[in-house]
């Protein structure tokens, strides 16, 4: 009878007499022990505390809708792979918005402010979305008292100890969509119909430099969904994870893995990857909802996994 343990309880196994230290820094595991870790599910959640101190405008900086505790990951993330955070920038003040991620998605909620990037400028105002690439330095010097929305892959970044590429070389580039053209391109959308495997109306941003694939930056998706009044998205799923603010919908609510996630006002609702679920637009007005998914991510390695229920 054999008295050796299971190799699925085995300890990491050392190199026996390393000539250096780069040797000594091998290690091995065997395939029992290599695949069992467990990590904690990503939380469905919905942010709704983080806004409400966000519009209060107490002071110039960043809330993070931080989730990396409950997913036991050494780095602020809302998702393994994004992170997403309210931006406060009071009236004659100034934030530095220069973040180590490939880029960042932002949406004004309100405002209106001076954005510098490189030699670049722009004036912002309610309802704009734009696109930064991370590590340029840039900051936003508020007019009036403003309230901003921004998603980026800092996580991604931080889990692969990488830096931002900038210059020519940069995935992404700075660009601004007003809120004019936004609604105008959304209007051009809502005159054509539908077809069946389509859910609502969505406008999906691209830029120049990313419109072979036709995302916002390579890993990132950027859609504006909306909902007819009374209306319903059907139950679906996918491996990317979905980042979504609320920007109007009154009475709506989604469904996350089973769990009913009511809207407010510029809540921040996290879909965790593979998790069942639909939007539903209660009232009498058209739902919006802006929604950031690492889906190029998973496009580009063929594991997208959308599927109806
Ligand atoms: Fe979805």
């Amino acid at each position: 009878m054999s008295t050796a343990e299971d190799m699925a309880e085995m300890p990491v196994q050392l190199p026996r007499e390393p000539a250096n230290a780069a040797q000594a820094r091998s290690r091995y595991f065997n395939s029992g022990n290599a695949f069992n870790i467990k990590l904690p599910p990503v939380p469905g959640h919905i942010f709704v505390d983080e806004p409400a101190a966000a519009l209060k405008m107490e002071k110039t900086g960043f809330i993070d809708c931080d989730q990396s505790a409950s997913m036991q990951c050494a780095f602020p993330a809302t998702t393994p792979l994004m992170l997403a955070r309210y931006a406060v920038v009071k009236a004659g003040e100034t934030l530095d918005t220069t973040l180590s991620n490939t880029a960042s998605i932002w949406y004004v909620i309100e405002g209106s402010a001076d954005l510098s990037i490189g030699e670049e400028k722009a004036a912002l105002g309610k309802g704009d979305v734009f696109l930064l690439p991370g590590g340029t330095a840039s900051s936003i010097a508020a007019r009036q008292d403003g309230v901003l929305w921004a998603v980026g892959n800092d996580p991604q970044l931080k889990f692969d100890a990488s830096v931002p590429v900038t210059g020519a070389e940069a995935a992404v580039q700075f660009v601004h969509y007003p809120a004019g053209e936004i609604a105008h391109q959304l209007d051009v959308v809502y005159n054509r119909n539908a077809n069946a495997d389509t859910s609502g109306h969505a406008l999906i941003f691209s830029a120049e430099k990313t419109v072979a694939a036709r995302n916002i930056t390579p890993t990132m998706t950027l859609s504006l969904n909306t909902l007819k009044p009374r209306s319903e998205q059907p139950p679906h799923k996918h491996n990317s994870a979905a980042i979504t603010l609320v920007v109007a919908g009154e009475p709506a609510y989604s469904m996350v893995a089973e769990q009913k996630c009511d809207w407010s006002p510029w809540a921040t609702l996290v879909t965790p990857p593979a998790a069942k679920h639909s939007h539903h637009n209660h009232g009498s007005t058209r739902a919006e909802f802006l929604i950031v998914q690492d889906g190029g991510f998973y496009y580009h390695a063929r594991t997208m996994g959308f599927e109806f229920y």
